[in-house]
């Protein structure tokens, strides 16, 4: 009689084939296990430029912790902050490369890439609160803008939220006419540049990273940005002044390399996509207070001079302004820029009638 070993149980020749049969499914079994098991995981580089500890950071953060455990370890996120991987110049080619599979740009970076739609959320003043801006994101207009992307190899996943800008410099921004002469750093959006010219200023394109030595050595006078990214930049040690104006709206594209994510296997796209928006709901929430925040941290340095723009001068601001959106009808689409009064109008005749609403509510009580 032969038999053989195998390294846990013996076979006997004679065992009828059945058992056979079974003996070599559970090896089989055993083996495909082990191949699953030591395959490596499907790896995405997330980079993107800002500090770990804001909005962006911290998502970017939550996302990984949700992708690596709903992917059940098939799938491993690395978080690059700080643009230590690749700076706003880089970022996208290398995307588009597939150098790094995930990025989150500001919307006033997809200008460069061809894809000028993008600079409606630039225009000034367009968007008088955040209800209207996530109408926006979220409905018809945000959708159009993302499929845009594809043409470029890109795939969008998200809208990501940082919140409105305040100017700052080192003389005080009151008026208008105050801006004349200054040397402003801005993103890459040509208007952000039209918005800079018809204040008379000089805008200056330059990476996020460069900003604050620019600031420090005079190369730029000064510049506009969120609460938080004045804050976590350490902006207020480079300029005494800043203006609460909410001019502007700055927030982000979640975007991905378009080969890579349709070549993953769709469950593993599903609790993906599962992951972002759940990371997507937890960037908008804490966007808000890290702003709020900011503000309180900027105030108690006690180094740069906040200035609330009172409403009235606010109204000069817009009216400054207003010429940008329609120098930019043809770029953004006019059509665009009316759906999106539209919807600023009708987010702020169902506020007046919350209001109403409420303020009769208490009468009653
Ligand atoms: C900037 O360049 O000012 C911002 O886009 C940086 C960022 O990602 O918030």
């Amino acid at each position: 009689m032969r038999s053989f070993h195998l390294p846990w149980f013996r076979i006997n020749t004679k065992t009828d084939s059945t058992k056979i049969t079974q003996s070599l499914f559970v090896l089989f079994g055993i083996f495909f296990l082990q191949t699953v098991l030591a395959a490596d995981p499907v790896v995405i580089k997330f980079s993107h430029v800002l500090a770990a500890s804001t909005p962006k950071g911290m998502a970017a953060e939550k996302f990984k912790e949700l992708a690596e455990s709903y992917t059940k370890g098939s799938v491993r996120v690395e978080v690059y902050p700080n643009g230590q991987l690749y700076k706003d110049r880089d970022e996208m080619v290398a995307l588009q490369l597939g150098a790094v599979q995930m990025l989150a740009p500001s919307l006033s970076k997809f200008g460069p890439l061809g894809i000028r739609d993008f600079e409606i959320f630039d225009m000034p003043y367009m968007f008088p609160n955040k209800t209207t801006l996530y109408r926006v994101m979220d409905g018809k207009i945000g959708a159009n803008l993302i499929a845009k992307l594809e043409s470029k190899g890109i795939k969008g996943l998200a809208y990501w939220d940082n919140g409105f800008k305040q100017m700052s410099a080192n003389k005080p921004l009151r008026n208008a006419e105050d801006f004349k002469g200054l040397k402003m750093r801005i993103q890459s959006s040509k208007a952000l540049d039209a918005q800079m010219r018809v204040l008379g200023a000089s805008p200056q394109v330059m990476p996020f990273s460069e900003v604050y030595a620019a600031l420090k050595n005079g190369e730029v006078n000064g510049t506009e940005n969120t609460l938080s990214n004045f804050q976590s930049q350490k902006i207020y040690e480079v300029q005494k002044h800043m203006t609460l104006s909410d001019h502007g709206y700055l927030g982000y594209a979640v975007i991905v390399n378009k080969t890579f994510w349709e070549g993953l296997k769709p469950d593993i796209r599903a609790q993906l996509e599962k992951a972002m928006a759940e990371a997507t709901r937890y960037e908008r929430r804490i966007a808000q207070e890290e702003n709020e925040n900011a503000l309180e941290k900027l105030r108690a340095t006690g180094k740069t001079e906040i200035y609330i723009l009172p409403n009235e001068s606010r109204r000069i601001w817009q009216q400054a302004l207003l010429p940008v959106h329609d120098q930019f009808a043809e770029v953004v689409g006019r059509g665009t820029i009316q759906a999106v009064y539209k919807i600023a109008a009708e987010v702020e005749k169902e506020e007046k009638l919350n209001k109403d609403n409420n303020s009769s509510a208490k009468a009653k009580k």
